[in-house]
């Protein structure tokens, strides 16, 4: 089948021809229809100091797809040929004390797909069947696989109650944006975002925040003062990993304010830790999305009428993956897909 493999440890993508993945008895082999690509792709395509650490090669890319069951192992229930899917991205021990306690996205010895194992920038892609999700409502293809960031969006946004609340979103990339939508839908007062890319406070835009702000220029305060808030946000969603973005963030929160921090910083930085402690902030880390909690308020979201599809931008054939990915490089643009059918 054709793929697309970090073949060596250099910079670059391969597309390849690679054996089929190989199933067990508890597996599900699915025919890969469309996929998105994310920030880690090109953190592997870039062979950046993080990818070295973190991939052996030779290794299919990708963890962001639909498809259509092509085969179940013998073991496998309630998942038939033919579904549609997606798949959770994160493979859990099963053994460690939050997985026994239901509790798999804290599991301590996760396993990325397309980055610890082969991925789904392929004809076919294997995964143990509780990572199957099956869309059983109808649901358009392009959405259906972005169901990862969109996840990561969805599990952010909805850590703390946002109905009347001030929140601002610090980062316009595709999750900020799909929190955006997903923060106005569950009935927030006012959502700010910030950038410094003007195309993606647009995309912002669109998907319904009250103000979107450039921070070349500005802060936050001017934020505040032009929606009229005098005692700052109730909610922040860092979706940046700018160490700037959260100190903007921490100065304008309001006393006892929530912080979900989804973003992740490049290395190390400092804070004036005794704000936090003397505003009474909670922090709350973020990683993946609850399984499988956050798929199905996704699924329910989308239903009741969420409309994420500004995020994505632009569609390209598998075997354009060059110009998909360094599209998907620039800070100007929403979503990438790569069509696995054409
Ligand atoms: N915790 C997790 O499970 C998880 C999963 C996926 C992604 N992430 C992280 O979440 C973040 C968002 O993901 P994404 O795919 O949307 O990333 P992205 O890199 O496309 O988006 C980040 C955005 O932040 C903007 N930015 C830069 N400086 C800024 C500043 N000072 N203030 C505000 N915005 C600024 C950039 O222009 C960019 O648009 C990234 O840091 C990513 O690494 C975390
Ligand atoms: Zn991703
Ligand atoms: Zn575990």
């Amino acid at each position: 089948m054709r793929a697309l493999v970090k073949q060596q440890a250099a910079p670059g993508l391969w597309l390849a021809d690679v054996p089929e993945p190989r199933t067990g008895p508890g597996d599900v082999l699915i025919r890969v229809l469309r996929t998105g690509i994310c920030g880690t792709d090109l953190h592997i395509r870039d062979w950046d100091g993080w990818a070295r650490q973190a991939v052996e090669t030779p290794l299919v890319l990708g963890h962001e797809f639909v498809g259509e069951v092509a085969h179940i192992g013998d073991d496998v229930a309630d998942i038939r040929v033919g579904d549609l899917v997606s798949g959770e991205g994160h493979l859990v021990c099963g053994k460690c004390r939050n997985c026994l306690a239901g509790r798999r996205h804290l599991c301590r010895s996760t396993i990325g797909l397309g980055v610890g194992r082969d991925g789904a920038f392929a004809e076919y892609v294997a995964l143990p069947a509780s990572n199957v999700w099956v869309h059983q409502a109808k649901v358009d293809l392009d959405i259906a696989a972005i169901f990862d960031p969109f996840g990561n969006a969805v599990h952010t946004a909805l850590s703390f109650p946002l109905v009347g609340e001030d929140v601002v979103i610090t980062g316009a990339g595709p999750i900020g944006i799909m929190a955006t939508a997903v923060a106005q839908h569950a009935g927030a007062r006012h959502v700010v975002v910030t950038d410094v890319s003007e195309p993606r406070l647009e995309l912002a835009r669109k998907a319904g925040a009250s103000l979107a702000l450039n921070v070349s220029d500005a802060d936050l305060a001017e934020a505040q003062r032009e929606l009229g808030l005098k005692e700052g946000f109730d909610v922040g969603l860092e979706m940046s990993g700018r160490p700037e973005a959260v100190r903007d963030m921490v100065d304008n929160m309001t006393h006892g304010g929530r912080i979900a921090m989804l973003g992740l910083p490049a290395r190390e930085f400092p804070l004036d830790w005794s704000k936090i402690v003397t505003s009474m902030i909670t922090i709350k880390g973020i990683y993946g999305r609850e399984m499988y909690e956050t798929w199905y308020a996704m699924t329910v979201l989308l239903e009741g009428g969420l409309d994420i599809s500004p995020v994505i931008t632009a569609r390209y054939g598998y075997e354009e993956f060059e110009a998909a990915f360094d599209e998907a490089a620039t800070a100007r643009s929403g979503k990438i897909i790569l069509d696995w059918t054409v």
